[in-house]
């Protein structure tokens, strides 16, 4: 887990850059969203200071953003307090936090920081209500990207047999952003993967 990271990069975190990505990445979520989410709830998991799921939050019944960096998760309390928006929690995680039932899943850039994607995939499966469906935005695996603390990306395949293996259906995994310097200074693609309770 990379909390300490992102406990110290929160005050700076909302920087034009991630700002941008974070539109590209909102927009492309949309295209999987249904014209009514009002009864839905989202869960925003690794949602940090709520770059993707706030602005969209008048769509939902409630979105709650889900962090394991308190920092982060203060900087997103901050804009629900002065928007003062009414249906936005956030909620501090650990790896033995008992998460809240929801209709919607996002992962946006957070399934890379995670060590054991299975054991994530399958708790979120399991708090999904029926018909409820994961969004994983990350990047694809990238050869020349070697941290300790993270993933270099994924391989569709790869993550597609996990999702089957936690008994997600009607997976679709795709491409839909390239850019440079995108991922520890690397060139990188973005995927976007919708599965389905
Ligand atoms: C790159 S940021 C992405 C933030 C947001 N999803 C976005 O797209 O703007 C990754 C976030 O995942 C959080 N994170 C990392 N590991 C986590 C874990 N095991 N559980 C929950 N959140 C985690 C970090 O604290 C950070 O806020």
């Amino acid at each position: 887990m990379t909390e300490n990271v992102f406990n110290s990069m929160a005050n700076n975190y909302d920087n034009y850059d991630r700002k941008k990505l974070a539109d590209v990445i909102r927009l492309e979520i949309s295209k999987y969203l249904s014209n009514d989410s009002s009864n839905d709830i989202l869960l925003d998991y690794g949602g940090g200071t709520g770059l993707v799921s706030l602005p969209i939050v008048e769509n939902f019944k409630k979105v709650i953003i889900a962090d394991s960096s308190k920092q982060m998760l203060e900087i997103a309390l901050d804009k629900i307090n002065i928007g003062n928006i009414s249906n936005a929690s956030i909620l501090l995680v650990n790896d033995t936090t008992l998460l809240p039932n929801a209709d919607i899943v996002i992962l946006s850039l957070v399934l890379i920081h995670i060590p054991d994607t299975e054991t994530i995939l399958n708790k979120i499966y399991k708090i999904l209500n029926p018909n409820g469906k994961v969004i994983i935005v990350d990047f694809d695996k990238n050869e020349k990207v070697n941290h300790p603390m993270i993933h270099n990306g994924f391989q569709h395949e790869e993550l597609k047999a996990i999702l089957e293996k936690e008994k997600f259906k009607n997976i679709t995994i795709k491409n839909f952003y390239s850019a440079n310097n995108l991922f520890m200074k690397e060139n990188a693609t973005l995927f976007i993967v919708q599965a389905e309770k």
